[in-house]
């Protein structure tokens, strides 16, 4: 209705403008919080490169084929979630719902793992799905992730593993636990399911209204629901682990023992699937309390059939990824995100006109020689000068006042024990040495 009502204002007065207002559950990051993404970007691209992990990054839309493909038909991204359009050259286009599948498109697409059997790769950016918005769930949002190709062998799921810890860790996040769980080889997989159809088949009065309809087209899905109405099917569902076979179990107990050397606790959770078709042997997810219902940070696990299935040659593989904003959340509620109050070196402080143009020079100077330098663009008097270099956390005021320049020079004032001193304002050297 209002939106009715300010759309015939707008037609009738061209003259009324209505403040256009950003897309449902996207956020814009502010000057003020950005300090803390360079922080955490920062930090994840220094561990990532202590674990030999090389930054790769793609466009943010693909040929929606790279999602339905692999993600899977009958998850919730691709039926419910996808932002895809047709563009104008008629061709079907999704904005990326997340990265792996198109990580994987562009190491077969440029013949990565020709050039190396092994390829470890980090991203961060951002990815989009139309989801219901809510604390730690938006449309738009952001993944640091992992995937290490071409190894079949449970050392690299430890490495994941650990990797995934170290970040999370590094970052100041404190309570947080790892559920483990295997979905085996695709032929326990398929034994599985065919029990787990048998099961739910039997108790479809008990389930919600999702599960009945899941249980035609993914029926591991239904462990996934969060509904209350399918709580207790669930709880006394059979469990995966029971039908693993040896190769399966046999990769999962190494895993299991590889991760109790290194002293990293989780916990097994026989109902955790995940929600994308594409994996395989282990699944993990790091759940924090502090999130509320979006509990999941990360999560990941092995998919060793989605490179084939991408037209590259059969690799197995394995990956996770993180989701920033629930991140930030966490230490935001923890209290331990660094400081991201700015300083600047240098605020020049103008009190006439006629002297704009030394400012500026000094200022051109000063910057090439690396010193962060701003001035009034305001043409504000120099009491409202001062305020802003306050405001800016300056850690000096250069002031050219009247007096001081009939006589060539300025004034040094630091700002933090208001000592000042003149100086001749054509010896950049000298500013230089007392700013150092
Ligand atoms: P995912 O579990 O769908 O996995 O997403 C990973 C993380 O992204 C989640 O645990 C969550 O923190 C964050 N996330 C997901 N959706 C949203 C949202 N709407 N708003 C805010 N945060 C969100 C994947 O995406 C897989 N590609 C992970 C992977 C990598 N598996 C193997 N390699």
């Amino acid at each position: 209705m209002a939106n009715t009502i300010s759309a015939s204002l707008t037609l009738n007065n061209p003259f009324i403008f209505i403040m256009i207002q950003s897309v449902k559950g996207t956020k814009d990051i502010l000057p003020d919080s950005v300090g803390y993404w360079n922080f955490i970007e920062d930090l994840f691209r220094s561990i990532s490169q202590k674990y030999g992990y090389g930054e790769l990054r793609t466009p943010i839309f693909e040929k929606t084929e790279v999602f339905h493909r692999t993600i899977g038909e009958a998850t919730d991204i691709v039926n419910k979630e996808m932002y895809t359009f047709i563009d104008k050259g008629n061709e079907s286009i999704t904005l990326r719902p997340e990265m792996t599948a198109a990580l994987v498109r562009a190491v077969v697409q440029n013949g990565m793992m020709n050039q190396n059997p092994l390829q470890k790769l980090w991203y961060f950016g951002p990815f989009f799905r139309y989801e219901r918005p809510q604390k730690g769930r938006q449309r738009q949002f952001h993944q640091y992730g992992a995937e290490c190709l071409g190894s079949p062998n449970p050392e690299s799921d430890v490495e994941i593993i650990t990797l995934a810890k170290d970040l999370i860790e590094s970052a100041g996040v404190r309570n947080f636990k790892i559920l483990l769980n295997s979905l085996g080889s695709k032929a326990s997989r398929a034994q599985y399911r065919d029990e787990l159809t048998r099961y739910f088949s039997s108790k479809t009065s008990e389930l919600s209204d999702d599960s009945r309809t899941r249980l035609g087209s993914n029926p591991l899905r239904i462990l996934d629901s969060k509904d209350p109405k399918d709580a207790a099917a669930i709880a006394h569902a059979p469990v995966i682990l029971d039908f693993l076979d040896e190769e399966s179990r046999n990769h999962f107990d190494a895993v299991k023992s590889f991760l109790d050397t290194a002293g990293i606790e989780y916990e097994i959770t026989p109902q955790l699937v995940r929600g994308l078709d594409y994996y395989c042997h282990t699944v993990f997810e790091i759940q924090c309390e502090h999130l509320g219902a979006q509990n999941a940070i990360g999560g990941g696990g092995r998919y060793n059939d989605l490179i084939e299935q991408l037209g590259g040659k059969p690799t197995p593989a394995v990956g996770f990824a993180m989701g920033i904003e629930r991140l930030l959340l966490i230490l935001e509620q923890n209290g331990s995100l660094p400081t991201s109050r700015q300083s600047i070196d240098v605020y020049i402080i103008t009190q006439n006109e006629k002297h704009r143009l030394l400012s500026q020079k000094l200022a051109s100077g000063l910057r090439k020689a690396g010193i962060s330098t701003q001035l009034d663009l305001l043409r504000r008097s120099m009491k409202a000068q001062i305020r802003d270099a306050n405001r800016l956390n300056a850690r000096f005021c250069l002031i050219f006042g009247d007096s001081e320049v009939e006589r060539g020079c300025l004034t040094l004032k630091n700002m933090s024990d208001s000592e000042q001193k003149e100086i001749p304002f054509d010896n950049l050297d000298l500013i230089l040495n007392e700013i150092r």
